[in-house]
């Protein structure tokens, strides 16, 4: 059985549309975005030279990084420029105006 559990990391209000925000949860700092109204969580560093994700452009379900504009899918965490690159997805949970994150 999975020991993981949903914790509360931020409030619909603090990630405006188009924007994203990082949290620290354990030892890991994770990207949550606000996407047309969805929320999506992805690893905050990029693979390819540490930029933080939660600083990209929003467009067509993705995540451009700030600093070199490789791509990674909202939803999966899978980069279409780079295909052997990716960051972990995780899954949320919203309940009125909280996020919650499985982790
Ligand atoms: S640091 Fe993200 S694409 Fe280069």
């Amino acid at each position: 059985m999975s020991d993981k559990r949903f914790y509360k990391i931020a409030t619909k209000d603090e990630i405006k549309p188009g924007s994203g925000k990082s949290v620290n949860v354990g030892r890991d700092t994770i990207a949550i975005f606000n996407f047309d109204g969805e929320f999506y969580a992805l690893d905050d560093l990029c693979p390819h030279r540490g930029a933080p994700l939660c600083e990209g452009f929003l467009d067509a379900g993705k995540v451009f990084c700030p600093w070199h504009c490789f791509d990674f899918n909202l939803k999966t965490g899978e980069s279409e420029t780079i295909p052997s690159m990716r960051v972990q997805a995780y899954e949320l949970k919203i309940d009125g105006d909280d996020i919650y994150l499985l982790y």
